[in-house]
């Protein structure tokens, strides 16, 4: 049976310092997690083939780099758009957008940043990522927090309110195995 892998970039230096969006690099810890992910990739699957999604952004790329698979890049796979929001801590965006804040804590799933997109919008723009994933064979995608809690969600029919919250930790593989209902589900966690 086939196999789709997900997992997010490794720390990088905005989740350092807590800001959001952007497209800064690795951290030394993301560094390291690049590092080690090949490993436990080819140790999964053996000689079988594979191919790697990145996102457009430096951070997926980088975590990409020692894997020794054909890749590929998706600008739908980018992050979530926080418009004018990006580059802030939660703490800025509280204190410069406070209604933003109360009304994203509302109804997250379709709460839209100023000038940006909302998980709905995302939901919409991996359509096209969803139909060509159903459609190829090993797949890793290296992606960002909100994008793989939306993929997660199609492929265990989650709820789209519950879909915001779902809990995709950093240095943390998912794999994924399509059944005839629903999926097979496997986490490995690098100690990094
Ligand atoms: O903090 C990392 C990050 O990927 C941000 O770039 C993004 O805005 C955020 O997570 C998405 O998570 P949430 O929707 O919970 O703010």
């Amino acid at each position: 049976p086939r196999s789709i892998f997900f997992s997010r970039h490794g720390e990088s230096q905005y989740n350092v310092e807590g800001k959001i969006g952007g497209d800064s690099l690795l951290s030394e810890r993301g560094l390291r997690y690049a590092r080690a992910l090949p490993a436990l990739i080819t140790d999964n699957i053996g000689d079988a083939a594979l191919t790697v999604w990145t996102s457009t952004l430096q951070r997926t790329i980088q975590t990409a780099e020692y894997l020794p698979y054909p890749k590929l890049t998706w600008k739908s796979l980018d992050e979530l758009d926080a418009g004018v929001c990006d580059g802030m801590t939660y703490e800025e965006i509280e204190k410069a957008y406070p209604e933003d804040f109360a009304n994203r804590d509302e109804d997250k799933f379709n709460y839209r940043y100023r000038g940006g997109e909302s998980y709905r919008d995302v939901v919409v723009r991996l359509e096209p990522v969803i139909m060509e994933l159903e459609r190829q064979e090993n797949i890793l995608i290296i992606g960002h927090q909100a994008i793989l809690r939306c993929l997660y969600a199609y492929f265990h029919d989650l709820p789209q309110a519950d879909l915001p919250y779902i809990k995709i930790p950093l240095h943390t593989v998912i794999k994924l195995t399509p059944k005839a209902y629903g999926c097979d589900e496997e986490r490995y966690t690098l100690p990094i």
